[in-house]
């Protein structure tokens, strides 16, 4: 029929919400994606935690996945299923674009920049012991292979997007040898990219310089490990309204997933008040990604002037209007 088959992650908490809402506006764009809905509840192999077989099997069939947000247990128990996720598919690469959007107010207004984070280990490798009582070690693995291929990622993505400037976040005064290795590899991988300049500069000096004017930033591509790219993209959406805003895209060799990067919101999960623009921006990343560049531009410019005109909007955002009041008037826009 002519359509893509994407995998489709509802997620927990305001979810199904959500993902209601991009299926809705997706049907209204004629946007040529078929659903494939599963569920990636848990499942123990080896006493390991892993996801579904189908699941596993929908997803590398179909190479796309749009995933809602699930919940995260604190401290003991489960790995994350975020986790497992990324690990299962080797999404070695967290694309997190960052952009103002005109017409929402925050203390800043000129935000156009992307952040590229390792995905696969430093801290989140899940390697950690206690060493005796009150003493714990949790390890921050650091390889070449995993640090070079998403440097890579990161100037071949510069490129594409005419971007030709990246530059290296790390701490590599303090983690001399685990962020020393990240770093030389950027300098290794940076002669490959003569056409992209390159740079580094402490986490720490960013975080600074970026909330006290984000412009020096706006022509660039930030690459970091792991760890130092959850915060960041934390503080960064910050600066644009929140992670109610903000796209993510978990890019593989094989498969990608895209996901919203805020939390499930329990306390306002099944009330029709959720804001559903993270994952719809997630969404047309997705579009972009397999190439359907005009719907992705069409959805993009109808959720933009709705969000501009600031009378259909969610709580979270100032406005009175619930999630599908919303998504009503991102499909009158189109
Ligand atoms: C993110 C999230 C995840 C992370 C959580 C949910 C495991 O915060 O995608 O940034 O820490 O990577
Ligand atoms: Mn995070």
């Amino acid at each position: 029929d002519g359509k893509y088959t994407v995998s489709l992650i509802e997620g927990d908490g305001i979810g199904p919400e959500i993902s209601q809402s991009v299926k809705d506006i997706f049907s209204a764009a004629n946007a040529p994606v078929k659903w494939e809905t599963i569920s990636v509840d848990p499942v123990f192999k080896d006493g390991k935690q892993s996801i579904p077989d189908d699941a596993i099997a929908s997803i590398t069939r179909n190479y796309v996945a749009l995933k809602g947000p699930l919940a995260t247990p604190i401290g003991k128990g489960h790995v994350s299923l975020n986790l497992t996720l990324r690990r299962t598919f080797n999404l070695f690469a967290n694309v997190r674009p960052c952009k103002s959007i005109q017409g929402y107010k925050t203390p800043y207004d000129n935000v156009d920049t992307v952040l590229i984070r390792e995905n696969t280990e430093g801290e989140y490798s899940g390697i950690e012991h206690v060493v005796v009582d009150g003493v714990v070690q949790s390890i921050k693995l650091i390889t070449r292979d995993a640090s070079e291929r998403v440097l890579r990622f990161a100037f071949q993505y510069a490129q594409d997007i005419g971007r030709l400037k990246v530059r290296a976040v790390h701490k590599a005064t303090i983690m001399k040898m685990s962020d020393g290795l990240f770093l030389s590899c950027a300098n290794e991988i940076a002669k490959d990219y003569p056409n992209v300049e390159f740079d580094a500069e402490l986490l720490d000096n960013a975080c600074l310089k970026i909330v006290s004017d984000p412009t020096p930033y706006n022509d660039k591509v930030l690459v970091m490990p792991n760890l130092y790219g959850d915060i960041l993209s934390d503080m960064c959406a910050g600066l644009i309204g929140g992670l109610g805003l903000t796209p993510s895209g978990n890019i593989g060799d094989e498969c990608s997933i895209f996901e919203a990067v805020h939390g499930s919101a329990p306390d306002i999960a099944g009330k029709g008040l959720a804001n559903p623009t993270a994952l719809l921006l997630s969404s047309i990343m997705m579009l972009q990604h397999m190439g359907l560049t005009e719907h992705a531009s069409r959805i993009q410019a109808a959720i933009f002037k709705t969000l501009a005109e600031g009378k259909t909007i969610t709580g979270d955002l100032g406005g009175k209007a619930k999630t599908h009041e919303y998504a009503e008037a991102v499909i009158k826009n189109l």
